[in-house]
């Protein structure tokens, strides 16, 4: 089986991926491969981020490894609060604060299109690819649910009547940007 580092330390988006690569492939979270960073996001695009992540963990290790980066993109805001979703309402990366934040700009308002965007970077023998995945859906007018992580509780995707925070990890699977985006990385490598 082909293993690859992910470079990660949020362990509910090491779940999600394992739930959609099943036995086609092995990954490795940074902690199992014993490094122990908070990797920078300094860019102010989801794919330079994406890049920066792969890219220090390939140059740390030389290993095969993919990173993602996610963001929120809400219509009514103009895509805010994009790549900065980690930290919409400060450094501190509350997931409460940011959601807190993203209901308050857009009180009021009709408009409550948004999309998670996922962009995975992958280095695979030295080269970088990219893959894409996009979740359409809506922001609610308030918390719904309790599973998942981050803007979890207040998305409910298109097709959809429930928040992914009041579905199981199998169902958000369903309609995720991460699983998208990591079905094409699957596709990829298996033609690799
Ligand atoms: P990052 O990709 O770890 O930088 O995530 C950016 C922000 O989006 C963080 O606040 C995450 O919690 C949030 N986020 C990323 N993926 C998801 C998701 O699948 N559901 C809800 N929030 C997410």
């Amino acid at each position: 089986m082909n293993t690859l580092v992910f470079a990660t330390n949020n362990q509910h988006k090491v779940d999600e991926i394992r739930l959609v690569l099943g036995n086609s492939f092995d990954i490795i979270t940074l902690k199992e491969a014993g490094i122990d960073i908070d990797i920078p996001e300094p860019h102010d695009t989801l794919e330079a981020n994406a890049s920066e992540k792969s890219g220090v963990i390939y140059r740390m290790t030389g290993k095969d490894c993919f990173s993602e980066d996610t963001g929120l993109e809400t219509e009514a805001l103009n895509g805010e609060p994009g790549v900065k979703s980690a930290r919409y309402a400060g450094e501190n990366r509350s997931f409460e604060a940011n959601i807190d934040k993203l209901l308050k700009n857009l009180a009021g308002n009709e408009n409550r299109k948004a999309r998670f965007r996922t962009v995975i970077s992958l280095i695979l023998d030295g080269q970088e690819y990219l893959f894409e995945g996009i979740c359409n859906g809506m922001i609610t007018l308030e918390r719904r649910g309790r599973n998942g992580f981050g803007y979890d509780p207040v998305f409910i995707p298109d097709g959809a009547s429930h928040s992914f925070a009041e579905m199981s990890m199998e169902e958000k699977s369903v309609f995720s940007h991460r699983k998208k985006a990591v079905e094409q990385l699957v596709a990829f490598l298996q033609q690799h």
